[in-house]
């Protein structure tokens, strides 16, 4: 290559001759030069269009899509707090195998029928959560099924089949982003789930047919929903380079992309809530950036995918040091971590969403589900009970704003430095 640039063009210092006789001939000629890149203004709530400086605008400034969950509800409220605070979705339960097709063959579409109606009919970005999950909300039937079988690696392969082609057949072209996989990884640890523990079941598939088992359901998403983006989703509760889970993770995509596995991009969950470390989870902005920067070097778009964060008093119960801490110095830690979660994203290139796992302080799936409700109120959103703002809300639109230059790539310097890494 370095001999094949020299025959051309000779050695490297005639190159910039070359590039200054270019300039000097076209200037001649009356051709205008390109101008220097001018540094863009980053957008702030004072900017023009700032409006009520919502989420859902700092989203559009920063062309990084901002979520909520919505549950199968649905509720006017929901729909209300999503299109004036964001600018995506994802479906917190409703596409969950347990919920599409509680016995087999017979299936449940109105409730995702009407997200995906709602989605469409106000231009907001559909993320359907997910396909296979062997953790929870898979019914039984299916792995007794596997388990009856003769061949149950095949049984396997033909359910996943059967169930990508009538899910994603249906929605094909109405969907944006499909979870395909939800982690498959072990909760603890690194590596894979090999065995049932009291907090979580084996992963059966697995267990059934090896690693394999994503490169079936890629492949076969692909062919179904053939224009739409499909991740697989995991939770890393120290989404850092050498972290045991975070390096397994980074591994299994690197090779599943070697292998020409159709993996479009990888959701990073990140509840910060127990397992994470200090301060409610251990990485700095700069480490999850370089982590994420290291996922998307293997041809991936990155994006966090279920963010909350339990307030500290929550976890003052695990006697962690910030027990004696008011409420104002609470919020103020919780808005923190959002931010530098999030300025992450906003540093990243290949990052294109951030969603937030609710919309209220007083409807999280944290305050009720089993593991974590002994700690409720856990208080983990961007809105309080009474749809109020609270000092996260404004962290995270802060940090998304730091996106610069407007709709997504940093082709362009932005008038202000980026802010120390924290
Ligand atoms: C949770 C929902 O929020 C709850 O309503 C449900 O009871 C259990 O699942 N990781 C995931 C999500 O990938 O699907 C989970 O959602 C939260 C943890």
């Amino acid at each position: 290559m370095k001999l094949l640039r020299q025959q051309l063009f000779g050695q490297p210092r005639d190159i910039g001759r070359l590039a200054a006789l270019c300039v000097a001939a076209a200037t001649f000629a009356g051709v205008p030069t390109p101008a220097a890149a001018s540094p863009v203004t980053r957008p702030s709530c004072a900017s023009p269009g700032a409006g009520d400086c919502s989420l859902a605008w700092a989203a559009r400034q920063s062309g990084i899509y901002v979520g909520t969950a919505i549950s199968n509800s649905m509720t006017p409220l929901e729909q209300a707090d999503t299109l004036a605070h964001f600018t995506a979705f994802t479906t917190e339960n409703a596409f969950k195998w347990s919920e599409t097709e509680p016995t087999k063959g017979s299936f449940n579409w109105g409730v995702t029928d009407a997200l995906v109606d709602f989605a469409q009919s106000h231009g907001l970005r559909l993320r359907a959560h997910n396909i296979f999950w062997h953790r929870m909300q898979t019914p039984a039937w299916v792995k007794a099924e596997v388990d009856a079988a003769a061949d149950p690696k095949a049984k396997l392969k033909q359910l996943m089949t059967d169930r990508i082609n009538s899910v994603m057949g249906r929605y094909r072209g109405r969907v944006a982003v499909w979870d395909v996989v939800n982690e498959p990884l072990a909760l603890f640890g690194s590596g894979w789930d090999t065995a049932d523990s009291l907090l979580t079941p084996a992963n059966f598939f697995y267990t059934t047919a090896g690693e394999g088992y994503l490169d079936d359901a890629f492949n076969a998403a692909r062919a179904a929903d053939p224009k739409a983006k499909l991740f697989l989703n995991e939770t890393v509760w120290n989404p850092a380079i050498g972290d045991p889970k975070a390096d397994f993770l980074l591994a299994l995509v690197q090779r599943l992309r070697q292998r020409k596995v159709p993996i479009d991009g990888v959701g990073l969950q990140m509840h910060a809530m127990f397992g994470a470390k200090e301060p409610m989870f251990s990485g700095s902005t700069s480490k999850l950036a370089a982590y994420m920067n290291a996922l998307a070097r293997t041809g991936v778009k990155v994006e966090i995918t279920e963010l909350d964060v339990s307030l500290p008093q929550t976890l003052a119960a695990f006697g962690r040091k910030w027990s004696n801490t008011t409420d104002a110095q609470a919020l103020a830690m919780q808005a923190s971590v959002f931010q530098r979660t999030v300025r992450a994203c906003a540093q990243v290139a290949a990052c294109t969403g951030v969603t937030v796992w609710g919309m209220r302080d007083n409807n999280t799936w944290l305050d009720r589900f089993g593991p974590t409700a002994g700690l409720a109120p856990h208080r983990p959103l961007l809105l309080d009970g009474t749809g109020a703002r609270k000092p996260a809300y404004n962290s995270v639109r802060d940090a998304l704003l730091e996106r610069c230059p407007l709709r997504g790539r940093q082709k362009t310097p932005c008038s202000t430095p980026w802010p120390a890494a924290s």
